[in-house]
């Protein structure tokens, strides 16, 4: 066995109920893992959650326990294989750590290969393991090897002990003098405690309906969510919690997970006839293989999981807190995302320079931040048809290229920011008359357009660096604060004929990997550009991509109703100041459901605040309001976009719903209400808020004296709300209001 790195190697005392006496066997310990060399396990500790991992005499690597904390080795028994049962597999039943296909198997796999003799069984065993602090958190590796073809996989294992989460991924490298195939390599798999009647809940949608909440119980065999369309995708995200169907918002036990990953991706809820829930996941083996030459590693996407005892709520703060703090861009991570004003929604493709420096004075009039020029600037955009890849100014919209509307932005106060679609191309463009060959098709096949464009292949290095150097030749020559990223079609025939046979299926995982690696490009290049992950709205939402992008565009519907469901969704997995929300038009152009300004704005307020309507057309009082609500926002924004999220009352289950976002140090809270459909004198619900100090007092919306927190939490408050009054104003649907709670003394 390999030595551990950094490792303090001691006797470890323990407690019986005889009194303190010396452990029979050598344990290391390094903060979060402790690690029995006699038992061969190692126990991986946060705060409140341990997850045990076990070798058993086989040498196959057990999972022991996922799950509260269980911190000592002396809690396991040493890992054993199950027994055999007729028709089943013992390795099967026993857990496995990162079971790859081979013997008898017959679940999940993680792990799928062909060797260069054409066999197709892999056998992973242990072989070493090594400890560190390289990664950010503290690090644990696991290494497995076939005994017989030179196939290693590196498991990694970063714990992060003050949220509650532990970060995996697979490391699989080929050190045989012959090349190997792989056909399936997963991030990880995480079992749960043995049992049945397991609920999930799960983001899905569609386009202009994304990341809604879904839940079900699962029954035997194969729940599996996934994307095969070579991005994230709008109709599920790769994210899943599963608990025991008693788990709310502040109480019961659940286990979740996030894949960091922004192409096709799979995640596997499999419940066995052993009782037994699997949930494995990472890219999606569908028409996926990877050449492995000699000496080559192929890396998974990370896969973050997590427990608590406490319910969503918690489980979604820590998520919230950790994207924060460990996966946001670092420059801009601890930053206030600014307000924007973005013109889609007002001109379409018609714009210019006259009318965006229109838009521009109105915004700022308001109190925005940032303004962004859409979809329509570059050359031949006239509409959906024609420019994409032609990445320079329409010299008919703007004859002097941008500097006059960047300087007037910039004269106004407001930072300037662009919207491009760099991976895209319509086949009316002069990028394609040049290249018609830099598009991923199948030579025999038609080449299928979305939204009339082609994807291009930006796997090979000329595409690849074209679609970089665009960018940053705009970024270079022009004061631009801000890149919104958009993404206007999945993939459809994944061809890439230039490359060798054994290498075209590949596209889906190089697809990704060029986008990631053009954004860390030009943000080591442009590190004071903040940069918007879009794909028609929320269809590349992920971890994988938050790494890179600030901030996501999380749906193209801005209906303020339906936006409080995608934002339920939204929060369950990812942090409020990653979603972007504008205040646009009434009636809406998706819906045509009218809807009060201040609830349009209310709702948009709950992240990173948007004005998307056409200003020209807004009157004296949506000017007013506007501006009251946006130096409303100024205000509470620290606390909507790095504060604690509790969702109180969820829009899926009455006619009122609720949000609050509390500071970490609770000195301040806001609390946004809606009600949904009025019912005539019908009180609303009392609202008990969360996350308060019980023995402080806090006045609302400025009011003295303050009320206890306790009793702000105990007894709540009743909401004034249309069905609570009988001022004519205030009845109505669509009701909202917002009160923002700051401690007295
Ligand atoms: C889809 C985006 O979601 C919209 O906000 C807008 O940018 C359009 N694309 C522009 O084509």
């Amino acid at each position: 066995m390999s030595r551990p790195l950094l490792v303090d190697t001691h006797l470890y005392y323990y407690y019986s109920h005889k009194g303190y006496m010396c452990c029979l066997f050598l344990c290391t310990i390094m903060s979060s893992v402790i690690h029995s060399e006699e038992k061969r396990i190692w126990v991986l500790n946060t705060r409140k959650m341990s997850y045990a991992i076990g070798v058993a005499e086989d040498s196959s690597l057990l999972n022991l326990y996922w799950g509260s904390k269980l911190d000592d080795p002396r809690y396991y028994v040493p890992p054993e294989i199950a027994s055999f049962v007729p028709f089943e597999s013992p390795i099967g039943r026993s857990n496995e750590e990162y079971p790859a296909w081979g013997g008898i198997r017959y679940a999940e796999p993680c792990l799928k290969a062909e060797f260069h003799d054409g066999v197709r069984d892999c056998l992973l065993q242990f072989e070493s393991y090594a400890e560190d602090n390289a990664h950010g958190g503290h690090h644990l590796a696991l290494n497995l090897k076939d005994p017989f073809y030179r196939l290693r996989v590196k498991l990694h294992y970063e714990i992060f002990d003050e949220y509650d989460l532990i970060r995996r991924w697979a490391e699989v490298i080929n050190d045989a003098t012959d090349p190997m195939k792989l056909e399936q390599s997963l991030s990880a798999i995480w079992y749960l405690p043995r049992g049945r009647d397991w609920r999930l809940t799960h983001l899905a949608g569609r386009w202009g309906g994304e990341t809604r909440i879904e839940q079900e119980v699962l029954a035997p065999g194969k729940k599996v969510i996934e994307s095969r369309r070579g991005n994230t995708s709008h109709q599920a995200n790769p994210f899943f919690l599963v608990d025991k169907g008693g788990a709310n918002q502040s109480t019961g036990e659940v286990w979740f997970g996030c894949i960091a990953w922004s192409g096709s991706w799979k995640i596997v809820a499999e419940q066995t006839p052993y009782e037994q829930l699997r949930v494995a996941g990472g890219i999606n083996d569908f028409d996926f293989s990877w050449h492995m030459a000699p000496g080559e590693k192929f890396v998974t996407p990370r896969f973050l999981g997590g427990y608590s005892e406490s319910g969503f709520g918690s489980a979604s703060r820590e998520l919230h807190r950790f994207q924060r703090d460990k996966v946001l861009p670092k420059g801009f991570a601890r930053q206030l995302r600014p307000i924007l004003y973005n013109s889609w929604e007002a001109t379409g493709f018609n714009v210019d320079e006259k009318g965006q420096m229109k838009l521009a004075n109105i915004a700022a009039s308001l109190g925005v931040e940032l303004f962004v020029v859409d979809d329509g600037w570059f050359k031949g955009r006239e509409n959906d048809q024609a420019g994409l890849g032609d990445w320079v100014e329409d010299p008919k919209k703007f004859p002097s290229g941008f500097k006059p509307l960047i300087d007037h932005v910039n004269s106004l106060g407001m930072m300037f920011g662009l919207w491009v679609e760099p991976e895209m191309v319509n086949p009316n463009s002069g990028l394609y008359k040049m290249h018609p060959d830099w598009v991923y098709h199948f030579p025999t096949r038609p080449r299928s357009e979305m939204r009339n464009q082609l994807i291009l292949n930006i796997c090979e290095g000329r595409a690849r660096e074209y679609v970089f150097k665009s960018l940053d030749r705009l970024l270079t020559e022009n004061n631009i604060q801000f890149i919104k990223w958009d993404m206007n079609r999945h993939f459809s025939e994944p061809g890439w004929p230039q490359a060798p046979r054994e290498n075209q299926r590949e596209i889906w995982v190089r697809h990704v990997e060029a986008v990631y690696e053009i954004v860390d490009r030009l943000r080591s290049r442009h590190p004071d550009v903040l940069f918007e992950c879009c794909s028609g709205g929320g269809g590349r939402i992920d971890l994988g991509a938050m790494e890179r992008f600030d901030q996501f565009w999380t749906s193209d519907n801005t209906d303020a109703f339906d936006r409080l469901f995608i934002q339920e969704g939204f929060s369950l997995a990812y942090a409020p100041k990653t979603m972007v929300a504008w205040v646009t038009d009434s009636p809406n152009w998706l819906t045509n459901r009218s809807i009060p300004l201040e609830y349009r704005f209310h709702v948009a307020m709950m992240g990173t605040l948007g004005i998307g309507g056409d200003l020209t057309k807004w009157n004296e009082r949506d000017m007013e309001v506007a501006k009251r609500l946006v130096s409303i926002y100024k205000r509470i924004q620290p606390i909507v976009q790095e504060g604690d999220l509790y969702r109180l009352l969820s829009p899926r289950q009455g006619d009122v719903s609720a949000v609050e976002y509390v500071t970490n140090d609770a000195r301040e809270a806001v609390l946004f209400v809606f009600t949904h459909l009025q019912r005539f004198r019908t009180p609303p619900p009392r609202i008990r808020l969360a996350g308060l100090t019980p023995e402080w007092r806090y006045s609302i919306n400025s009011t003295e004296p303050g009320i206890y927190g306790k009793a702000l939490m105990g007894h709540g408050i009743t909401p004034k709300l249309a069905s609570s009054s009988l001022d004519r104003s205030m009845t109505g649907d669509l009701q909202s209001t917002l009160y923002h709670l700051v401690k007295t003394q």
